[in-house]
């Protein structure tokens, strides 16, 4: 049997104005500059990167959270990129993005019923006894007792914030979950659990995820493919063993160059990454990883290099990768 991606995206840009003390534009800032995937129907696409390069804003503008400025989003065979937020709705309400700050999703001056009530309320037209059955369901499948469902966001942990973030929007029924840095600020153990939870959710009600983290062990633990991303674009992409055991752009390399060993030799021997990314309200010409390059040549100032390679498995944009 072979599907198509559930969700497409097509030469993707989102610029945000850059404007001086008089509110004039004086430039753009360009967050997601020209990205292009497909996601497949049951994978776990992990997106990386340091922080700034666009990870969030990516994860937003799919999900309309932010107009994209320009491209294409194809999810389950609609274009959802150009329609107006009313329009979309009923597309996007199968795709969904867990904020990146879990408290940010909740209102303090809500219980976690009234939290988890409000996403059904709006979307669906479910009676209250039916909404408060799936809301218990739900609660239920992310571990949370039912006692929970009267306190306030400020009486229940951090880790259980998370939770009750995944609940709202597992009560629509999604099959796309966008999850942005879904374990920062959790301490070791209860990442583990809550990686488990991701993990088993998506057995139980068929999850995509695209899950976007700067934790890279995280991202080779669970993922089935990653996507590298500098500056607003993805430089490399592919199955996470590839990209992991043989990375092939020198930003990958270096990136997984910086991560800590507990004895064991490195995965490569490259340069460890230094100085801070320019700024992407004013890229470099070319190749834009090439001032932090150590094989930068005459031709990365003047080309900006494609990703390159078999487009199943592992594809990079260098003109020099390994
Ligand atoms: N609403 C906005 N208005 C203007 N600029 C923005 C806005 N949101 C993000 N940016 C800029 O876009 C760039 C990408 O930000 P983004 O939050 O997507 O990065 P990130 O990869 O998620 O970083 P982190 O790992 O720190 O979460 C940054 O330079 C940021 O300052
Ligand atoms: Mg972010």
């Amino acid at each position: 049997m072979s599907e198509g991606p559930i969700l497409s995206v097509e030469a993707l840009h989102k610029y945000f104005p850059v404007r001086n003390v008089w509110k004039r534009r004086v430039g753009w800032l360009r967050a997601v500059d020209g990205v292009s995937f497909d996601v497949r129907r049951g994978e776990i696409l992990g997106v990386v990167g340091e922080s700034g390069c666009g990870k969030s804003t990516l994860g937003k503008t799919l999900m309309g959270i932010q107009a994209a400025t320009s491209g294409r989003v194809v999810f389950e065979g609609h274009d959802i990129a150009g329609l107006k937020p009313h329009q979309s709705r009923k597309y996007r309400e199968h795709l969904q993005y867990c904020y990146q700050d879990p408290g940010a999703s909740l209102d303090p001056r809500w219980t976690i019923r009234a939290s988890l009530h409000e996403p059904l309320v709006v979307h669906t037209t479910l009676p209250a006894a039916e909404r408060e059955a799936r809301v218990r369901e739900i609660l239920a499948a992310v571990g949370l007792p039912e006692t929970h469902l009267d306190l306030y966001p400020h009486e229940i942990s951090g880790g259980q914030q998370r939770r009750v973030g995944l609940a709202r929007i597992l009560t629509l029924k999604p099959s796309v979950v966008i999850l942005d840095e879904p374990t920062s600020g959790l301490d070791v153990s209860v990442q583990a659990t809550i990686l488990n939870l991701f993990l088993d959710l998506q057995r139980a009600f068929g999850l995509t995820y695209l899950f976007i983290s700067h934790d890279l062990s995280v991202v080779r633990l669970v993922c089935d493919r990653v996507a590298v991303m500098y500056l607003g674009r993805i430089v490399e992409i592919g199955e996470t063993e590839q990209i992991f055991s043989a990375p092939r752009h020198p930003y990958t390399q270096s990136l997984l160059a910086a991560i800590p060993r507990i004895g064991g030799a490195r995965v490569t021997d490259s340069f460890a990454l230094e100085g801070e990314p320019p700024s992407p309200t004013n890229l470099p010409s070319g190749c834009r990883f090439r001032t932090r390059c150590p094989r930068a040549s005459t031709i990365c100032a003047s080309e900006d290099p494609a990703l390159t390679g078999d487009v199943a498995q592992h594809q990079a944009a260098c003109h020099f990768p390994d």
